[in-house]
């Protein structure tokens, strides 16, 4: 018996990194996975992948930043497997570095609507969708970044703030009617999201330097977090946020 057997769960931005570690593991747990990504190559990819391990998956292109993609999105996950039991809003960019005066407003713009009004227009239809079978379960992706600054990246900072909010405003509203909601707020995951930061020893080391575990964390163990707030073990668990950030928040 596993964890999600019968239930289908939309992951956005699966096709990489952290998202594509989740389908992985809610496929491992019986759920049918629609693999939703801007990149149609990477996320047919990972549908195929669960495919080949015998599990089912569909891949479905949306745009998160756009509210008809992620409508769409939720339409076609009904169309073709019934019902929404689960929902990783997973998908997000790293966006513009720069201090706060010189930040320009197209890349303000673009990391808002990519990490934070994403998770609202998703979030808009994916409800509706589960109250039709009884409830379900979201989990919004925050960051530790939703808790604290960090200098350069004002529009990141504030988007996940913000997803921390949304997650816990929806959750009041919702968690009556059996939608549990929270978010999660990993600390710098090895994914290529911050590759580029990576290649830079020096800066690798900074990085590592901020994670009392000394080094940084891998999809997968983000992925478990992800999968047991999904599941009905937390069903106790509502409007929280769940760093997993290998001590960073701890100082
Ligand atoms: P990644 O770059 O490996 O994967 C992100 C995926 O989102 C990609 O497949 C990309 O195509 C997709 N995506 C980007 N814009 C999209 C859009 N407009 N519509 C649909 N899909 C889109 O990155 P990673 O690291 O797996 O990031 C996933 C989430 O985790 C992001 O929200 C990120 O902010 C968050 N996060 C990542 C951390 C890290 O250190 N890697 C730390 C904390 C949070």
């Amino acid at each position: 018996m596993t964890l999600f057997d019968g239930k289908v769960a939309i992951v956005t931005g699966g096709g990489s990194g952290i998202g594509e570690a989740a389908c992985h593991l809610y496929a491992r747990e019986g759920a049918k996975v629609v693999v939703s990504d801007l990149n149609e190559k990477r996320g047919n990819e990972v549908a195929q992948a669960i495919q080949k391990m015998k599990g089912d998956a569909i891949f479905v292109r949306a745009d998160v930043s756009k509210p008809d993609d992620c409508q769409a999105m939720v339409d076609a996950t009904l169309e073709k497997y019934g019902r929404l039991d689960i929902a990783f809003n997973n998908a997000g960019i790293g966006g513009e570095t720069n201090l706060t005066a010189d930040y320009s407003i197209a890349g303000w713009q673009k990391v808002i609507a990519v990490n934070l009004s994403s998770v609202f227009y998703c979030m808009k239809y994916e409800i509706p969708a589960m109250l039709k079978t009884g409830g379900g379960a979201i989990v919004n992706m925050a960051s530790i970044l939703g808790q604290v600054g960090f200098e350069n990246s004002p529009a990141y900072v504030a988007a996940k703030h913000g997803v921390v909010g949304l997650t816990k405003n929806a959750a009041l509203e919702y968690s009556k009617q059996g939608i549990q909601i929270n978010s999660v707020g990993p600390g710098f995951i090895r994914t290529p999201l911050i590759s580029g930061l990576e290649q830079d020893e020096q800066v690798r080391n900074h990085l590592i330097s901020l994670h009392p575990i000394g080094r940084l964390g891998e999809s997968e163990e983000v992925a478990e977090l992800v999968i047991w707030l999904s599941s009905e073990k937390a069903s106790f668990v509502m409007g929280a946020y769940y760093p997993i950030d290998g001590g960073y928040l701890a100082r």
